[in-house]
């Protein structure tokens, strides 16, 4: 059974310890620097070190899940422990070219996965670095399959997938709740209308994921000629949703550009 190692249980890192845990095909080590952390991942059923090095020198495969400032000084630290192992890291703007200088004899895999792990729905972007093989992919698809959908993407493209499904459920959210106001405006229960819009997102992407028709397919089909619908539409773009998404994600994406620039 080969040993996985969690650097950083955070909000991230710990909901990859319990859902590697979960799947009882690997040992599961962690450690924190942060005794509460390092507590949480025990209790998903972690083998708790206090120190990196430890870990790392116990583990095959060591997934990095701190901030991205931190990554350059966690490396160096446990840089001669990693030669001939797989180093996955989740950090956004952290090259892998940067980390393949740091230490010239691990095999590095960039994955940007998204808080939505946590109930195994992520979209989760993967690159290999120049010295990762075939089966390190395989290894790193297997570690992370429950935990969402996985795709291989050029590392050129991380930026944009950073500032687009890395932050995207925050955007979801946001409209979700603003759905929920709505309803709320509209004389419906908050907690009703928060389940209403939950369930309308939920339903809406399942539809669109089961291939059924195309975004603006689906939507003609539930807006009648003069009804109710395309009244709700005309105002949502006079309101410039469609501009508005996109700027956001448009300006994630240069943010995640100028952290790439300089992560320390
Ligand atoms: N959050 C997201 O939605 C998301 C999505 C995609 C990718 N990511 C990436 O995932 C990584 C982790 O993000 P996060 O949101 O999970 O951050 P987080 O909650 O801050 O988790 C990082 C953890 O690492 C600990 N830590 C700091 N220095 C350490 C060290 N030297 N050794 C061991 N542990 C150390 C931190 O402890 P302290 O808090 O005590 O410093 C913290 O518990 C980031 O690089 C981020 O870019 C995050």
């Amino acid at each position: 059974m080969k040993t996985v190692c969690v650097i950083g249980t955070g909000r991230m890192g710990s909901l990859i310890v319990r859902h590697i845990v979960k799947t009882g095909e690997y040992r599961v080590v962690a450690t924190d620097v942060d005794p509460e952390k390092r507590l949480l991942a025990k209790s998903y059923g972690a083998e708790v070190f206090e120190n990196n090095r430890d870990a790392a020198k116990s583990s095959d495969v060591i997934i990095l899940a701190v901030k991205p400032r931190e990554v350059q000084a966690v490396l160096n630290d446990v840089k001669d422990l990693v030669g001939g192992k797989l180093v996955i890291s989740i950090a956004a703007a952290v090259s892998l070219k940067h980390m393949e200088k740091i230490a010239p004899d691990a095999r590095f895999i960039r994955v940007m996965p998204n808080i939505l792990i946590d109930v195994g729905e992520a979209f989760i972007a993967m690159s290999p670095g120049s010295r990762a093989t075939e089966e390190d992919v395989e290894l790193a698809s297997r570690v992370f399959s429950r935990m969402g959908e996985i795709a291989r993407v050029e590392e050129s493209l991380m930026d944009a997938v950073t500032g687009f499904s890395g932050s995207g459920p925050a955007y979801v959210f946001t409209i979700m709740d603003a759905f929920a106001d709505a309803g709320v405006k509209i004389g419906l229960p908050k907690e009703l209308a928060l389940r209403m819009a939950a369930r309308m997102m939920l339903g809406s992407a399942k539809i669109v994921l089961e291939g059924k028709g195309k975004p603006m397919e689906l939507r003609d089909m539930v807006a009648t000629p003069g009804g109710t619908t395309i009244m709700g539409i005309y105002e949502l773009e006079k309101g410039g949703v469609r501009a508005a998404i996109m700027n956001a994600v448009e300006a994630a994406f240069k943010r995640a550009k100028e952290l790439a620039e300089s992560p320390y």
